[in-house]
């Protein structure tokens, strides 16, 4: 085995993940555990409950990842690890375990930027070559950024309030769509998703967020406050008790639905017209890449092709599996950095860990 080799280790938030890769991309073992099971049940991620689960499962995770590769501690290059941004007490369990492994085997260690990871994946799968434009849509982010390079993104836009993915899952919970038959063991926004199919988005006309902001950031809580306001009345009108609404459960999910797709694909227009304006992108083939959760939502894409299409610019989503948090795309990242030789660290070297 000749090209070198890199573990990935992922613990940002409710994924243990792990992977060894080589340096064409290619997967040589991996391993996951997720803990959303637990977290739809508590209605919501307990971060002590997170850093406990991590820590049970970390050890076993890696060695998984590593028998299946078939590669020992010692042929590895390096290890890559996210160290921000995500849940400090879950970061701090993936860091200290990593920081102990690189020690012991006397390995460069290389801190990965978790969010700079899920934009780079794509180039995991095909050659998307610098610079092109990424959004992010997950349970935890919403950002629009340039990717120029492996270590160089320009942030054009986020949220300012919480993000797409966390908004579905608090309007399902609001709603109680676990209990829903259809929607048992499903995430928030997949539930939304879902019931959406056979709603009526018209019959809810919630305001566009952010109609007057002339900037490329995200705002996501007034529309859950207006939805929230709206299945009260409803539950009033009814005469029903909180979170047993039945009969246009299918409506709010469709309408909720097409406003986080018409807010996101506002902003990714405006960010698109930004780059091509300045001519940040380049001329032949520019590129939009979605990654995140919410981007696996097929009406959200929909949206989004429009506006690629209108444009002229070539939409990307990665399969599913790799739009959401796992050890692969870390392992990715670090191949990336040890390729070009950036934010390579030695055993012996301190790490700056800040979550934000
Ligand atoms: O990227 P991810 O697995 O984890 C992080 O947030 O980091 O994304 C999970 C989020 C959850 O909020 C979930 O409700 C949302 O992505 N999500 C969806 C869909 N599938 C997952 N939202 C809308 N439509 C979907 N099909
Ligand atoms: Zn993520």
């Amino acid at each position: 085995m000749s090209s070198r080799l890199v573990l990935g280790i992922e613990t940002s938030c409710d994924e243990t993940g792990a992977a060894v890769m080589d340096e064409t991309g290619l997967i040589l073992g991996e391993s996951l555990h997720s803990q959303k099971e637990v977290h739809l049940k508590t209605g919501g991620i307990i971060p002590t409950v997170a850093q406990r689960l991590h820590r049970e499962n970390i050890g076993r995770v890696v060695q998984e990842a590593m028998e299946r590769s078939g590669v020992t501690q010692s042929q590895l290059s390096a290890v890559a690890t996210t160290v921000k941004p995500g849940l400090a007490l879950s970061l701090g369990i993936g860091l200290d375990f990593s920081l102990n492994f690189v020690k012991l085997h006397q390995k460069p260690f290389i801190p990965i930027h978790h969010m700079e990871a899920h934009a780079l994946t794509v180039r995991m799968l095909q050659p998307v070559v610098f610079p092109f434009l990424v959004l992010l849509v997950s349970g935890g982010h919403s950002l629009l950024a340039l990717a120029r390079g492996v270590d160089d993104f320009l942030l054009l836009g986020q949220t300012l309030d919480e993000a797409p993915g966390d908004t579905m899952d608090k309007v399902a919970r609001r709603l109680s769509l676990i209990k829903h038959p259809k929607c048992s063991m499903i995430s928030g926004g997949q539930a939304i998703e879902l019931l959406a199919q056979d709603g009526d988005r018209l019959k809810f006309l919630f305001k566009p967020p952010m109609g007057v902001h002339y900037d490329c950031n995200f705002s996501f809580a007034g529309l859950r406050n207006q939805v929230t306001m709206s299945i009260q009345k409803k539950e009033k009108e009814e005469g029903v008790e909180q979170g047993t609404l039945l009969s246009c459960v299918n409506d709010i999910a469709a309408a909720t639905q097409h406003t986080v797709a018409s807010h996101i694909a506002k902003r990714t227009h405006r960010a698109i017209l930004f780059c091509k304006a300045k001519g940040l992108l380049p001329s032949c083939n520019p590129t939009l890449v979605v990654s995140g959760g919410v981007a696996s939502n097929q009406y959200i894409r929909k949206t989004l092709k429009i506006v690629t299409d209108t444009t002229g610019l070539h939409l990307l989503c990665p399969p599913s599996k790799f739009c959401t948090d796992n050890g692969v795309m870390i392992a990715w990242n670090g191949v990336e950095r040890l390729r070009e030789g950036k934010g390579i660290l030695s055993h012996t070297e301190e790490v700056n860990y800040e979550p934000k």
